[in-house]
């Protein structure tokens, strides 16, 4: 076997630059196709670009402790600080313990009724034949529900205002991570961009720590059911508690983590449901068959097979999480190769989601292809949406369980149509966003006949 993965021979370095240049989705799955599962890069770098599905799982599980987060998802520590989704060793695995329980299905229940309220509301303003942008009125409703998990009823807190001034923070963040392509200024450094960031970073402090403060004050007050309350009662085996600053980086963590992939999910699931209207009808008729024009509820989720069908191959053709990478803290093997300690590996949900090998016609829309025993035959980590082994999503039920609920009742009012303005441009960012928003036509909903009872 050769001791280092492929990688593309000098005479073809002009094509791979031009067909990355023409996009990064392009060039990795070029690459792939190209050259195989494992391809090593020409630049002078220890990076690596892993589509195998074994060795995936070798590097997220069966060796996670051998690795740490990558440098990139190291940056967005300066808008998260130490949260979960970029710490690293023993804080990271004393943070997971401590975060776990908030995620526990009996506490997720507590969350359904502010996933199907935010959908009621917004849906309630939305008109038969407009033309919206559904990735707006998507990042708006996981906004104000992440909002509603995380502070409850708290007035003080502002649900809706704590999202606003997050979402400024990671647009600032988003400008930085743009200038990173060309050059990087430490965060130190008073650039504009780096001067608004920190105005915005010190905004959300301001707001959030007033609020733990507010609730260590009074922690018998009103919001005590919700994941902050949770978060500040929260207990380690030594009886330690977290520190306020730890208790904003998670809370800034949950909020960007948890709405913007979710709100993609919701997005692409729309488009491709108007794109394919026959399985559109087929959602449509599972409602009325469930939920006989009720507002849907937990009880029903397990009934709602085809609705979990559509999310879940939305998620194959557009994972909102389409890129993750780790870097080796160790000399380590993966695949039979041999690499020093500081390689970086990235594993493409993109790539590996579209691949012949493990799915039938990739890339075609075919919800009923999950209907059967497929998520038991195919190799782990040949569909992994969430990621896998010890750094799993924590909100992988929790985003499931309001994305099958706010689908069922914007589903349920309307019929999402294409219209010759409806688009999709793809901008793989931190997360796999739509460029230009996705716009959708609304149309009415005919009612259904409800399915009489069975005999
Ligand atoms: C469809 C929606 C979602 C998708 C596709 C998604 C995807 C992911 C992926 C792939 C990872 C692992 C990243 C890696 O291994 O490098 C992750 C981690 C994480 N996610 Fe999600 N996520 C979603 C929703 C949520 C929600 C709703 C929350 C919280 C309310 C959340 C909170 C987190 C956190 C805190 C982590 C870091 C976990 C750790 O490192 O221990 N996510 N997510």
């Amino acid at each position: 076997m050769a001791m280092v993965p492929a990688r593309p021979p000098w005479r073809e370095f002009w094509r791979v630059r031009r067909i990355f240049g023409a996009g990064v989705l392009e060039g990795l799955t070029f690459i792939h196709r190209q050259y195989g599962p494992f391809v090593r890069t020409r630049l002078p770098l220890q990076l690596y670009f892993v589509a195998d599905p074994a060795c995936i799982e070798e590097i997220l599980v069966k060796k996670a402790d051998r690795f740490r987060k990558d440098r990139t998802s190291r940056l967005l520590s300066r808008v998260v600080g130490n949260g979960l989704l970029v710490n690293d060793g023993e804080s990271w695995r004393r943070q997971r313990r401590l975060l776990q329980p908030a995620f526990h299905q009996r506490q997720l229940q507590s969350y359904a009724a502010a996933m199907v309220g935010a959908i009621e509301r917004a849906a309630a303003t939305w008109q038969t034949g407009e033309v919206r942008n559904v990735h707006e009125d998507m990042m708006a409703v996981t906004l104000n529900i992440v909002a509603e998990a995380l502070f409850g009823a708290d007035v003080s807190a502002d649900a809706g205002h704590m999202g606003r001034i997050i979402s400024e923070l990671m647009e600032e963040f988003g400008r930085i991570l743009g200038l990173a392509a060309r050059f990087q200024p430490p965060a130190w450094v008073p650039t504009p961009a780096n001067r608004r960031f920190r105005a915005s970073a010190r905004k959300v402090d301001r707001v959030i720590l007033r609020v733990i403060d507010a609730r260590r004050r009074n922690p018998s007050g009103p919001a005590q059911d919700d994941l902050l309350s949770l978060l500040i009662a929260a207990r380690d085996e030594d009886g330690s508690t977290m520190t306020d600053a730890q208790v904003r980086d998670e809370a800034v963590t949950l909020f960007l983590a948890g709405h913007e992939t979710t709100a993609l999910a919701l997005t692409y699931s729309l488009y491709l449901l108007a794109l394919h209207p026959e399985c559109q009808a087929r959602v449509a008729d599972e409602l009325a068959r469930v939920l006989d024009g009720r507002t849907p509820g937990l009880g029903d989720l397990e009934s709602l097979k085809y609705t979990d069908a559509v999310l879940h191959e939305s998620m194959r053709l557009y994972p909102p999480a389409w890129v993750m990478a780790r870097q080796a803290l160790t000399e380590v093997e993966i695949g039979g190769f041999h690499f020093p300690k500081g390689a970086e590996f990235v594993m493409t949900p993109w790539v590996v989601h579209r691949d012949p090998k493990s799915f039938a016609d990739p890339e075609a829309f075919k919800p009923e292809r999950w209907e059967g025993d497929l998520a038991q035959r195919l190799p782990r980590f040949a569909y992994f949406p969430f990621g896998g082994g010890p750094r799993v999503c924590i909100g992988n039920r929790f985003a499931m369980m309001e994305a099958k609920l706010v689908l069922a009742v914007a589903l349920q009012r309307f019929r999402f149509e294409v219209t010759p303005q409806t688009e999709l441009t793809l901008l793989p960012s931190v997360t796999l966003r739509p460029r230009h928003g996705v716009r959708l036509r609304l149309a009415a909903r005919e009612r259904l006949d409800p399915v009489p009872p069975a005999p």
